[in-house]
């Protein structure tokens, strides 16, 4: 297992803030206003000016690997055009500064900030944007394809879908239902020619960091809404990637344009998997719009968030992949974690991650990257949830490595 990679992750949106500076333009959750308690990322973790800290951090933890992503807006303010160095320049001292103590950089290169002025023009729902996207990429991988050693164009397409789009609880707020599905179709075409960009730029490995839950239903007779519900989440954006097509179901809601299909199916290095936990369903009832209905999990224990802790999830849902897809490339655990609001004795998250890392290992994986090293900006729960093996007080942005940080140490270095 030397190879295996150890990680962290985290997104440029929810710890930098900074958001005014160093010519960085606005993004769609610049602009998001329903949010818990009023609360923005104008501050966040202040990662942006305490980089360095949190790369000592890391360096106490024992990582050897660090996902984080790219800013859309401070490489290019406005989505498109010229190109702000300081905002490259940024990302640039920390590649280099996780290359110097043996941290390898994990770029992805879009965490839901859209720029604002291309959500102006529809965002995911308007073709133009694959184009801007494949631009991007090649300025970023120009400048740190030498360092970097695994790339993911998009962070869990299925949450722009569903919760940017369809249902609006995430930035644009769009409550389009079923009339959001264009922007799937958008994002996938993005990830494909963004994968033909980084490999034109000499980029080391390209994948994914697509989030899978395992559809379970409470009687038989709901295993119709359950598959239509892992259509949604699930196939719609592996089966184009891997397989080169869209769920029977769906296909013809698609605005594919001949050649996508095989623009999006590109080699992949690895198939990068976010595991949460699962969701169960039932048939919908009368007046529901959708083929389904979302139920509770009884019977396991929950996270601060609520959700269900299911480690066996995590071995169904690979085990699923696999056996969809027969060549899957090797699989890392791009994302796994949990909130819960203990300050430093957090033993709730130490079983965990435990349970989690033990069934990934089991898995035959190649990496597992915990969300997240430090508490951040959790989307529309603001600050409420703390996903963090470190704490963040947001006062005075003190960090506080929990009893789990010190455990996560200890299982990287095999004591
Ligand atoms: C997945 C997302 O990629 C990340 O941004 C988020 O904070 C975590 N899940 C926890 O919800």
């Amino acid at each position: 297992m030397t190879d295996f990679l150890w990680g962290v992750s985290t997104s440029a949106f929810q710890i930098e803030g900074a958001l005014g500076e160093d010519g960085r333009g606005p993004s769609v959750w610049d602009n998001f206003r329903n949010v818990h308690a009023g609360q923005t990322a104008e501050v966040a973790c202040d990662h942006y000016h305490r980089w360095r800290e949190d790369v000592a951090l890391m360096t106490q933890l024992g990582v050897n690997a660090y996902r984080f992503s790219v800013s859309w807006t401070r490489v290019q303010p406005t989505g498109k055009g010229p190109v702000n160095t300081e905002g490259l320049d940024f990302y640039d001292r920390l590649v280099d500064a996780l290359v110097d103590v043996d941290i390898a950089p994990v770029v992805t290169l879009y965490h839901w900030d859209t720029p604002q002025p291309l959500e102006d023009e529809g965002g995911w729902l308007n073709r133009d944007i694959v184009e801007r996207f494949a631009e991007y990429t090649a300025i970023v991988a120009d400048r740190l394809a030498d360092r970097v050693k695994l790339w993911i164009p998009i962070n869990e397409p299925a949450m722009v879908t569903l919760l940017g789009y369809a249902t609006g609880q995430h930035a644009p707020g769009k409550q389009l239902l079923f009339d959001a599905l264009p922007t799937a179709h958008h994002l996938n075409l993005a990830h494909g020619m963004s994968v033909q960009a980084l490999r034109a730029a000499g980029a080391n490995q390209v994948g994914t960091a697509n989030n899978h839950t395992p559809a379970w239903t409470l009687n038989p007779e709901d295993a119709e809404a359950a598959g239509a519900y892992s259509a949604i989440h699930n196939w719609l954006y592996a089966d184009p990637m891997l397989a080169g097509r869209y769920p029977d179901e769906l296909a013809e809601l698609m605005p594919i344009v001949d050649g996508d299909l095989e623009n999006i199916k590109q080699p992949l290095d690895f198939y990068g998997v976010n595991y949460y936990n699962p969701t169960q369903l039932t048939s919908p009832s009368d007046g529901n719009p959708l083929p389904f209905e979302l139920v509770d999990i009884d019977d396991y224990p929950r996270t601060g968030f609520g959700w269900p802790i299911v480690p066996d999830g995590l071995r169904q849902m690979i085990s699923e992949l696999r056996e969809r897809y027969p060549d899957l490339p090797p699989v890392y655990i791009t994302e796994s974690g949990c909130s819960f609001p203990h300050v430093v004795e957090d033993s709730a998250r130490i079983e965990y991650l435990d349970g989690h890392i033990k069934a990934a290992l089991e898995s035959d994986v190649q990496g597992f990257f915990v969300w997240s090293l430090i508490d951040n900006f959790e989307w529309d729960s603001g600050y409420s949830q703390r996903f963090g093996l470190v704490h963040v007080d947001y006062e005075t942005q003190r960090r506080t490595p929990r009893d789990s940080f010190h455990w996560y140490r200890r299982v990287i270095s095999g004591e």
